[in-house]
C-alpha cells in the first residue's frame, strides 16, 4: 500500500438477506485528507463505516485500514483510529473529566492530554459537570474529544453535526479543520452538502449503495456546469441572468466599461444540484 494511503476499499459489496446495501465500492483515503461520503438516508453510509472499522463483515471485496485487512482488525489498529457514531458511548452519570479520564487510562494517555483536548473542544470549564447535563452540542463535542484523545491517524465521523444548531456545527467544522491540519485523515458521512463543500477535499456521492460520482467538490460542480450562466446586478437594481454567449459577453463587457455592474456571479451548480442531476433525486427528499 502506498505510504500515505491510510484506507483502501476495493470492490466492497454488502448484502443483507436479499437487500444489496453496498455495490462495488472502491476508494482511498490519504493522510491529512477529509473525505466525505454523501448520500440520503439508507444510501449505505453507516454500513460502509461499520465494514471499514470491522464491526460488520462485507459480502465481497476488500477493505484495508492502515495496511490491515478490516476483517482482521485488532487492538493495535483500534489504538490508531477514532470512531464517532450515533451511539455516543458517553456515561451520563460521570463527569466530563471522568468520561475522558476513563478512556485516557485505556489508551494510556496522560492527564495533560485530557486537559489539552478539553480546552480544544471548549469544555474545560465544564470538566466537573455530569455528562448527562450537557447540552446536545456540548455532548457532541465531548464525543469528539473522546475520539481524538489518543491522537488517532484516522477519524471516522458518522454525521458529526446532524441535529446541531448552525453555531455549534461551525465550531465542530473548525475543530475538524484543525485536526486535518495536524495530519489526521478524516472520513465523514453527511447529507449536508454545504458541510461537505466546506470541509471535504474529496467527496463520494453515494446513491442506493453505489458511488455515482467522486471528486473534489469544485471538480464535481464544474463538471456539471453545463449551461454556463452569469447573474448580474446593474446600477438600477435590475437583476439579470445571462447565458454565456458571445452576444451576452459583449453586453457584460459594455456594462463593465460604463461601470454599470454592482455585482456579478457565475452560476455553477452546488453539490446539492449536482446530486440531483446525477441521481434525479434531491438529497434530503
Ligand atoms: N443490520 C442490518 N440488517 C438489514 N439491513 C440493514 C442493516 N443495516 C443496514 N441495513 C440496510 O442497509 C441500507 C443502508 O443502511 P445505512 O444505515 O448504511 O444507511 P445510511 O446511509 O447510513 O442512512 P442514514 O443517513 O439514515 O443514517 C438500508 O436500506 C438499511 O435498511
Ligand atoms: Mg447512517
Amino acid at each position: 500500500m502506498e505510504q500515505n494511503v491510510l484506507l483502501q476499499l476495493s470492490h466492497i459489496s454488502k448484502r443483507f438477506k436479499t437487500d444489496l446495501a453496498l455495490k462495488d465500492i472502491s476508494m482511498e483515503l490519504h493522510q491529512g485528507e477529509i473525505l466525505g461520503f454523501l448520500g440520503p438516508s439508507g444510501a449505505g453510509k453507516t454500513t460502509t463505516i461499520k465494514i471499514i472499522t470491522g464491526q460488520l463483515r462485507q459480502t465481497s471485496g476488500e477493505a484495508k485500514i492502515l495496511g490491515t485487512d478490516s476483517t482482521n482488525i485488532d487492538a493495535s489498529i483500534y489504538e490508531k483510529i477514532g470512531v464517532v457514531s450515533d451511539n455516543s458511548g458517553i456515561y451520563d452519570k460521570m463527569t466530563v473529566w471522568q468520561n475522558l479520564s476513563l478512556f485516557a487510562q485505556i489508551w494510556r494517555v496522560s492527564n495533560t492530554r485530557v486537559e489539552e483536548v478539553l480546552k480544544q473542544v471548549e469544555l474545560y470549564e465544564h470538566s466537573k459537570k455530569q455528562a448527562g447535563k450537557l447540552s446536545k452540542g456540548q455532548k457532541q463535542r465531548l464525543v469528539l474529544a473522546r475520539a481524538v484523545l489518543h491522537k488517532p491517524r484516522i477519524l471516522f465521523l458518522d454525521e458529526p453535526t446532524s441535529g446541531l444548531d448552525p453555531t455549534t456545527a461551525v465550531e465542530i467544522h473548525r475543530m475538524l479543520l484543525n485536526l486535518k491540519q495536524e495530519g489526521m485523515a478524516i472520513f465523514l458521512t453527511t447529507h449536508n452538502m454545504e458541510e461537505a463543500t466546506k470541509l471535504c477535499d474529496k467527496v463520494a456521492l453515494l446513491y442506493q449503495g453505489e458511488i455515482v460520482e467522486f471528486g473534489s467538490p469544485q471538480e464535481l460542480c464544474l463538471k456539471y456546469n453545463h449551461d454556463k450562466k452569469y447573474q448580474v446586478l446593474l446600477d438600477n437594481q435590475e437583476e439579470i441572468v445571462l447565458e454565456q454567449t458571445s452576444e451576452n459577453i459583449g453586453k457584460i463587457a459594455e456594462w463593465m466599461r460604463k461601470n454599470r455592474i454592482q455585482c456579478i456571479h457565475s452560476c455553477e451548480p452546488t453539490l446539492e444540484s449536482v446530486f440531483l442531476k446525477v441521481t434525479g433525486k434531491a438529497l434530503n427528499a
